[in-house]
């Protein structure tokens, strides 16, 4: 299946601009998810006992290790029917407290030769009341088949100095929706974002989250959410450990690591354009991250593992390094919408190995 999409479907996809086929692929999905029996259908085939093998994390269950990375669905249109290409969660966003339209287009690079792509989005959203309002109309917690997280931002309106007000009427519009929360202060396409994961912006914001989460248990008396940090490739090791300290600090539940990269690893585009970018070039960085992390938290830190998967063996040297799952994003546009799956069924066949399941 995936020679089929890379000898014809992807030669034709990639004539057109990477922007309206990424729009026409979430229109495509969208349309899928209108017909839940079909998606269920294609789910139970992905997830057939042979196929996947569940995984408890965080008090949720996954079906499977391998979900779909933030920046797909920027706006919760398409999630629900993302199952069916065997993803076992998915991350959604990033969303802002505002509603903004991102930088200008275009905004979105391939580089086929290396299996790259470049984007500089600046995180295009409909804003955290209407995704609210859209995902009360959505399959609830009870009735989804994976976890949803939910991935969000700091408005580019937002001073930095105000962010962490920002984050936290994002996280009281949307935790009721999320089975986990994800703080993104990694993209590199919002001016000063990344400055957050300074050691005093950092502390304060996931402070300020974590109590809010906190009181927000309290009140419904019900478990907090899990709450985990997207951090960038791009930090020193003394800045992760840095990082490590304070997420211990404020009791999060793991790490995503990682975003996109400012550096161009291999030569990929040169300065131009400016971007983060994603695929197979950035895999031995998000790699290290990974090593560094769960060496440096003795393993006792739950990370997901992104960046650069881009063949079902890479998932697994994300799961050798301590990682408990993996997500994907630009693997997807050069190995097709059978790939998730594939990388589902790999890992599973791992587990039973591993674990002795079967
Ligand atoms: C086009 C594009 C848009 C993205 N947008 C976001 C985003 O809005 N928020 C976020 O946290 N990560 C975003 N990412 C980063 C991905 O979630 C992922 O961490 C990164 O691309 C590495 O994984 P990959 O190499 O499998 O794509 C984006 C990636 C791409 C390719």
């Amino acid at each position: 299946m995936d020679i089929l999409y890379e000898k014809i479907l992807r030669p034709l996809f990639f004539r057109q601009n990477p922007e309206d086929i990424h729009d026409r692929a979430v229109g495509a999905l969208r349309l899928l998810a209108a017909f839940p029996w079909l998606v269920r259908l294609m789910e139970a085939w992905n997830q057939r006992p042979a196929h996947a093998y569940p995984v408890n994390l965080f008090g949720l269950q996954f079906p499977n290790r391998v979900g779909l990375a933030a920046g797909f669905d920027k706006n919760a249109l398409c999630w629900p029917a993302v199952g069916a290409l065997g993803f076992g969660h998915a991350e959604i966003g990033t969303f802002t407290l505002h509603a903004q339209g991102g930088n200008p287009r275009p905004r979105l690079f391939r580089y086929p030769g290396h299996e790259a792509v470049v984007n500089r989005y600046g995180f295009p959203n409909a804003g955290a009341e209407t995704i609210a309002r859209r995902l009360a109309h959505a399959p609830d917690k009870t009735s989804r088949s994976f976890p949803l997280g939910v991935n969000i931002g700091k408005s580019k309106i937002t001073p930095l100095e105000e962010a962490h007000s920002d984050y936290t009427h994002s996280f009281r519009l949307l935790a009721d929706h999320a089975d986990f929360i994800v703080v993104n202060i990694s993209s590199p396409n919002t001016p000063g974002l990344r400055e957050l994961q300074g050691r005093a912006h950092l502390a304060q914001l996931l402070d300020t989250l974590q109590r809010e989460n906190r009181e927000r248990a309290d009140r419904l008396r019900i478990e907090r959410l899990p709450l985990l940090l997207k951090i960038a490739p791009d930090l020193t090791f003394a800045q992760l450990e840095e990082v490590l300290a304070i997420v211990t600090g404020a009791r999060l539940d793991g790490i995503v690591a990682t975003n996109t990269t400012v550096e161009r690893p291999g030569g990929v585009g040169g300065a131009e354009p400016q971007g983060g970018l994603s695929g197979r070039p950035l895999l031995e960085k998000s790699l290290g991250v990974v090593r560094f992390l769960a060496r440096a938290s003795g393993g006792r830190l739950p990370i997901i593992g992104s960046g650069g998967i881009s063949c079902v063996a890479d998932a697994g040297r994300f799961m050798d390094e301590g990682a408990s799952l993996v997500q994907l994003y630009t693997g997807m546009i050069y190995r097709g919408p059978f790939f998730p799956a594939a990388v589902a069924r790999s890992l599973a066949w791992c587990d039973r190995k591993w674990v002795g399941g079967g």
